[in-house]
């Protein structure tokens, strides 16, 4: 079927169903130019609050997703295609956490939000890449379990003075991206500044004028002096700033740093979604509830 058709059914069935589309800025150009609202995993959670839709289609991760269900569970959850995951989180599973409960009992459990419900409802709350220093800084608690993002937490540990037991977790996209890319790059665009993030590993972040969330780094395009950016992170967010500002120059740090995970959703999937009301992401109560506490600490101290 033809893009234009697809968008058509897509825009149909979205009044017919009272439904949104939230989009992550890693998907697809034209899921993102149906999608009611972009943006990084902080923003796509308020949003989801937010919304008076009562159903959400999530052009995302499944954790995504399901963090939407959490904290709205009045709305019907869908995702597009049921097994868009995200790999890193599934590095940390219920078991190994409450075995580094035992080993660190004084141990407060921040989880960034890239993790499963279940591992939700085992923290005490959950952070994204656009708050983690401040969630980490807001609790009373001195020695911190942080899972699964080993470079997100040794990022934050930079700017703490709390003990942080580190998860070897990682995502594969953001860990491609290697110091050697970007000593290649700075080569060719000397003046260029630097914008990583924080899922990079630390010898690449070293070298970063700034280090934000996804968001933040289409914000500070937008607003810093340079006119050159070399941008390190998922490439889909050069082709978003590239659109959003033309008089400005961007190069991705890799071509490698692709996550093939939220290409999977499609324009084709979205009207499937909202046909069939598919796929629908449910969370048992029990999990729900607890998650929820992790998620719902996070989001008042990054104000709702
Ligand atoms: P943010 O959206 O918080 O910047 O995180 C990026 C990411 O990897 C989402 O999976
Ligand atoms: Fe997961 Fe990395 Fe893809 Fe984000 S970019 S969804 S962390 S694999």
């Amino acid at each position: 079927m033809e893009n234009q058709l697809i968008i058509e059914g897509i825009e149909r069935l979205k009044a017919e169903r009272n439904a949104v589309i939230l989009s992550h800025f890693y998907t697809r150009r034209e899921v993102q130019e149906v999608a009611d609202f972009v943006g990084d995993s902080l923003s796509l959670c308020k949003a989801a609050v937010n919304s008076k839709a009562d159903v959400i289609v999530f052009a995302g991760v499944h954790f995504m997703a399901e963090s939407a269900s959490i904290i709205s569970p009045e709305k019907l959850v869908l995702l597009p295609v049921p097994d868009a995951g995200c790999p890193m989180a599934d590095m940390v599973t219920v078991e190994s956490l409450r075995n580094a409960k035992e080993k660190h009992p004084n141990a407060a459990v921040v989880c960034y939000i890239n993790s499963s419900a279940a591992i939700k409802a085992e923290s005490d709350i959950c952070c994204t890449s656009a708050n983690a220093i401040n969630v980490v800084n807001s609790i009373e608690d001195r020695e911190i379990i942080f899972v699964p993002d080993k470079n997100l937490g040794a990022f934050v540990s930079l700017h703490t003075d709390k003990k942080i037991h580190l998860w070897p977790g990682f995502c594969h996209v953001h860990d491609n991206i290697r110091d050697d890319n970007i000593k290649e790059l700075r080569k060719l665009h000397p003046d260029a500044k630097f914008l990583a993030h924080p899922e990079c590993r630390p010898q690449v972040l070293r070298f970063a004028d700034r280090i934000l969330s996804t968001s933040g780094i289409m914000k500070e395009a937008g607003s810093s002096d340079s006119t050159e950016f070399i941008i390190g992170t998922e490439r889909e967010i050069v082709r978003n700033l590239k659109a959003k500002y033309p008089d400005k120059e961007f190069y991705p740090v890799s071509e490698k740093a692709f996550c093939y995970n939220m290409k999977k959703i499609t324009l084709e999937s979205i009207l499937n979604s909202l046909q069939n009301m598919e796929y629908e992401v449910h969370v048992p109560e029990h999990v729900r509830v607890k998650a929820r506490k992790a998620l719902d600490r996070m989001l008042e101290i990054s104000g709702n």
